[in-house]
């Protein structure tokens, strides 16, 4: 492959003493779901209003409080969608409701015609900022792109003012700078603050200000410092939750969102198991997870996980892989004779020592908090040593075989794998 230099490096932003390097996780964050948005429309056949019903109580019971229903301007069967769920009951008096639009002006008011009856909802809208799109899909400067969100912002004020004298809906807004990982960071903070002043938003009303890293550009710890110049220069900052949306182009979406975390972020929105425009989105599932392995409770419930899976692969058609984190078929799966060993010392000493932690090698979560279950966790292959054999015996068919027939034991398996 050659090199011709034709990519234009990310430009590091200019941040001194940055904190969030050492800083830890030690809270869940609010967590918002665009399965059935971002999630959906990425995929090959989108899901229909069966589909997203199912799929919708399923991110119910898994905990989400936030959940983004779609966009319902863009099409009938969006539309469509929202109304059953509205009209239906489906929505619980604790769950929000979040619709995307377009700051423009006939999007926005078909958007409060389908939100007619929801108890809360979070009206969820964007222009794109970056200085790429600014140049070569828009054709506006900054004022311009800025006027876009303002007027926006005004419409939805006042058709929001409309709808709570009319019904005392709950709405709350969310503005997201489309692409703003490409977008120059001070006009970022600009546009959120136009925004803000524009809707009146306080520590009592705040906006959600959601920065997208619609295209991931660079090294997470980018994206880390991109957060937390926000969250430093924003004025008003107690008026907004800082809200991050990570997509995967670098394979680098979870660690995107772990870092903005530690940046300053409040809250994160992302699908499960990644699905999402291009290489997806940011993995809830994995991230959650992962704090749960830190006694971190995620405040979400994915202790099913094979469950959440089906439905998942049946409302989509898409495919988890088998070395997704936590939910791939092959997640605790070890063919190697060595890791055998060591995991079947780490269950022996766990029942022997009664310790009260965690203390496997290679499993950094007990798979049994998920539903899944310790006796796949070793499979034989002809890589698998003499451990191995002897932990399938033993946890299978309850054999406890003597050390010293391992060897001769594992010989014979491994002849006949
Ligand atoms: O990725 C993105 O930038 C989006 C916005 C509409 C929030 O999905
Ligand atoms: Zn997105």
């Amino acid at each position: 492959m050659q090199q011709e230099k034709k990519y234009i490096p990310f430009e590091q932003i200019k941040i001194t003493d940055r904190q969030w390097p050492d800083k830890t996780i030690t809270k869940a964050p609010v967590w918002c779901s665009v399965d059935l948005r971002d999630g959906n429309q990425a995929l090959v056949t989108p899901m229909g209003i069966p589909e997203k019903i199912r799929f919708f109580h399923t991110l119910v019971d898994c905990g989400f409080k936030e959940i983004e229903v779609g966009f319902p301007s863009a099409s009938e069967t969006e539309y469509e969608i929202l109304r059953t769920l509205i009209e239906g009951g489906h929505i619980p008096d604790d769950v929000t409701v979040q619709v995307l639009v377009q700051a423009r002006e006939e999007l926005i008011r078909k958007t409060f015609e389908a939100v007619r009856g929801a108890k809360n909802v979070v009206i969820h809208f964007y222009n794109s900022t970056s200085t790429l799109q600014r140049k070569i899909v828009f054709g506006k400067d900054m004022d311009g792109i800025t006027d876009i969100a303002v007027q926006g912002a005004r419409l939805i004020r006042q058709l929001t003012e409309e709808e709570v004298a009319r019904s005392g809906m709950n709405i709350r807004y969310e503005y997201s700078p489309e692409s703003f990982s490409g977008t120059e960071i001070d006009f970022s903070v600009a546009i959120c603050e136009a925004v803000m002043q524009e809707m009146g938003s306080s520590k009592e009303n705040p906006i959600i200000l959601n920065l997208p890293s619609t295209v991931e550009m660079c090294t997470p710890n980018t994206y880390a410092d991109q957060i937390e110049y926000f969250c430093r220069h924003i004025k008003n900052r107690e008026a907004a939750i800082v809200s991050v949306h990570p997509h995967n182009d670098r394979g680098t979406g979870v660690a995107c969102a772990e870092l903005a975390l530690l940046a300053g972020a409040d809250r994160i929105e992302g699908t499960l198991f990644g699905n999402g425009e291009r290489t997806g989105n940011l993995d809830i599932v994995t991230v959650a997870l992962n704090m749960f392995t830190q006694n971190v409770d995620p405040e979400l419930d994915f202790s099913h996980i094979l469950d959440i899976k089906k439905v998942y692969e049946e409302c989509t058609r898409m495919h988890v892989p088998e070395r997704q984190p936590y939910a791939g078929e092959l997640a605790f799966t070890a063919f190697s004779g060595s890791h055998q060993d060591a995991i079947r010392k780490g269950y022996e000493y766990m029942k022997n020592s009664g310790t009260e932690y965690w203390e496997v090698p290679y499993l950094p979560i007990n798979p049994a908090d998920i539903h899944r279950e310790y006796e796949p966790v070793i499979r034989i292959n002809s890589q698998s040593g003499k451990g191995g054999a002897a932990f399938v015996l033993q946890h299978t068919v309850g054999y406890n075989l003597p050390k010293e027939m391992h060897p001769e034991f594992g010989n014979i398996v491994k002849a006949a794998a």
